[in-house]
């Protein structure tokens, strides 16, 4: 059937990835042996490629507080709040949300790629224009697609080519949605959020900042790069994740709009899909509680980022602009980046093999997440297994 012709061209690249031995998307932890080690292949094998900043997966309490929503509430919420109801624990994390965040209302979604896609469709529709930045995650763009509004890029983290692009919209920047993130998510570098707001404010548009990879990372009391900048009353929604630094799964928007409450009404990601499970909800909430009372993990997760960003750095490695919890070494070609993914996992390391289209600039990478779970050995047993790559070749270097 012709239906499937257009399989062809991902059969024949997952073909050659078998071919060399690699099956990158099927990779399977037989099962764990610690939070941050499992059995891959028959290995124990480092996990280097989660997005667990804060180590919060195993918490105990975390896993008390699920065992008892589970016993008391049950597995699953089998609906929608809008149609089937809502559990006051929605609503209690809601108001923790927003109280952790100062702002006046909070909405929780059943994923963070939900809580992208319910915010975007809801805010911007035909007659709006989406901007968004060259760099953003996949859920932008499918959210921008979905809203029918007219959406446009500007050049990663480039203020002047956003500018330009505001200047010409002319009027139209009143019915303008800007979307950025707080830490982007293949290379780990951060959106210049204190000049974005600033143009933002001087052209009359609304600002979304999507603060998955920063909640708990960035600003001291852990609310991303917005409170990092100084900058959180000129961002009008921010958006954010439950499944990395927070170790569960959901989604969640924040913001002092009053018209935050109408969306649960319009927005269809919103509407039409079951709520979180009270076991989620229930270590969702702990989560919270931990990452506002234990500044200590933050800085134990920068120790161990800026420990492994130098020595990938001093091996020679070209990753991004900074230390981050996200460390991408990006490399030239798919050959090397496949042979080298493979090498890691051989040495007991896993990371993410990012292969274009998926990656920024069209090369591949190899990402890494660091975690404040990680223990220095861990951290040693990672950086060794990127040392012997410089026995497989000549230097993975991109020029
Ligand atoms: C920047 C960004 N936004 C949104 C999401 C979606 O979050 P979730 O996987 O929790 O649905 C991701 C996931 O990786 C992401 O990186």
């Amino acid at each position: 059937m012709a239906i499937f012709d257009k399989f062809r061209p991902v059969s024949l690249a997952l073909q050659d990835l078998t071919n060399c031995g690699v099956d990158s998307v099927n990779v399977v932890m037989e099962h764990f042996t610690a939070p941050f080690e499992a059995v891959i292949n028959g290995r124990r094998t480092v996990l280097a490629g989660t997005n667990n900043y804060l180590g919060l997966t195993f918490d105990q309490e975390c896993i008390r507080t699920a065992c008892e929503a589970l016993q008391q509430e049950g597995t699953g919420t089998t609906g929608s709040r809008m149609a089937n109801g809502n559990y006051a624990a929605h609503i209690a994390l809601e108001r923790e949300l927003a109280e952790f965040f100062g702002r006046k209302g909070a909405i929780v979604f059943s994923t963070g790629y939900v809580a992208i896609l319910g915010m975007i469709t809801a805010l911007a529709g035909p007659g709006d224009v989406i901007l968004i930045d060259s760099d953003c995650h996949a859920s932008i763009y499918d959210g921008c697609r979905l809203a029918g509004a007219q959406f446009m890029l500007f050049k990663h983290n480039n203020i002047n080519d956003l500018e330009k692009r505001l200047r010409r919209l002319g009027k139209q920047t009143e019915n303008t949605l800007i979307v950025v993130e707080g830490i982007y998510s293949m290379l780990g570098d951060r959106a210049m959020l204190s000049d974005i707001t600033e143009v933002k404010e001087k052209y009359g548009a609304c600002l979304l900042v999507d603060e998955a990879h920063s909640l708990g990372v960035l600003g001291k009391q852990g609310r991303g790069l917005a409170e990092e900048a100084g900058v959180e009353d000129d961002v009008d929604f921010i958006v954010g994740t439950f499944s990395k630094s927070l170790g569960t799964i959901g989604g969640f928007c924040v913001s002092n709009h009053p018209q935050l409450e109408l969306i649960r009404c319009v927005s269809r990601p919103y509407i039409f899909t079951a709520s979180p499970s009270p076991s989620i909800i229930a270590s969702t909430r702990t989560a919270l509680k931990i990452l506002r009372t234990h500044p200590e993990l933050r800085s134990r997760l920068w120790e161990n980022a800026r420990k492994l960003y130098q020595r990938l750095k001093d091996m020679g490695f070209v990753l991004g602009p900074a230390p981050s919890p996200i460390i991408s070494v990006r490399l030239k070609d798919k050959g090397k980046a496949v042979a080298f993914w493979k090498k890691l996992l051989e040495r007991g390391v896993y990371v993410n093999m990012v292969l274009p289209p998926a990656t920024p600039d069209g090369n591949p990478l190899l990402r890494c997440s660091v975690s404040a779970g990680h223990t220095p050995e861990q951290v040693e047993q990672i950086s060794e297994a990127f040392a012997s790559l410089w026995d497989v070749s000549e230097p993975p270097l991109m020029s």
